[in-house]
């Protein structure tokens, strides 16, 4: 399969100060770490496909599980829940809209199946952004590829890593895993480029990384 370039449309210097801010940047006062044209295009993703469920693997400090529960109602979807998994659950915060799951992205099964994820209901918005690692991703895209279905939305996040020159210490990262992936099983997903390209062509810092479920 020929995939397009996993070249972001930032360049180096602009990169250098944008992704200070994104480390720094905070939401109702708590760390979240998502990019500001990224929060955009989630934003406009919720709107548009309303999902009914939503998991964030990689919960940090918890401030984009707070994000996302906001931006869900925001669009009237109200009951959606949010459903964050990280090796370690965020301390301070309680929010009745927000499920916090102790787990690894390495084996999502156990963590998920207790939660009845074949009643989970669909469409599922699933936002992988905890180890970033190429066996992490991989991981996470043959669970989902296994587990969701035609139209809900997988986002593998941060192959921006490549572009910061890090893609080594990520054995290649999210860029190697959805390239591996998607030319391994081109029936799976396809790249939702209407989200990657929304401000230019993977101006984002998910590079090909929006994917819709075949
Ligand atoms: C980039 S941060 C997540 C940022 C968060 N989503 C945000 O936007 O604020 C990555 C998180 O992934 C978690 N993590 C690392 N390896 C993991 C693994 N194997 N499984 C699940 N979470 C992992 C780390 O503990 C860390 O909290």
């Amino acid at each position: 399969m020929n995939l397009r370039s996993f070249q972001t449309a930032f360049t180096a210097p602009m990169l250098d100060g944008y992704q200070k801010g994104v480390m720094s940047y905070t939401y109702k006062g708590v760390r979240c770490l998502k990019s500001p044209i990224d929060i955009a295009i989630c934003m406009r993703l919720i709107w548009d496909l309303k999902p009914r469920t939503l998991i964030e693997i990689g919960s940090h400090s918890g401030g984009s599980a707070l994000l996302l529960a906001d931006l869900l109602a925001m669009s009237g979807c109200d009951d959606t829940p949010v459903i964050s998994i990280d090796l370690n659950i965020p301390e301070g915060i309680e929010d009745s809209r927000i499920c916090f799951l102790q787990g690894s992205v390495l084996d999502l099964g156990p963590v998920l199946e207790p939660e009845g994820l074949a009643n989970l209901a669909h469409p599922w918005f699933v936002t992988e952004d905890s180890a970033h690692s190429y066996d992490g991703c991989m991981s996470a895209l043959g669970f989902f590829a296994e587990h969701m279905q035609a139209g809900d939305i997988l986002a593998i996040e941060d192959g921006v890593l490549e572009d910061l020159g890090l893609a080594r210490k990520y054995q290649g990262g999210p860029n190697r895993a959805i390239a591996d992936f998607l030319t391994a099983r081109p029936e799976s997903f396809e790249i939702e480029t209407g989200l990657c390209d929304m401000f230019g062509q993977n101006a984002t810092y998910n590079p090909n990384g929006y994917l819709r479920k075949i």
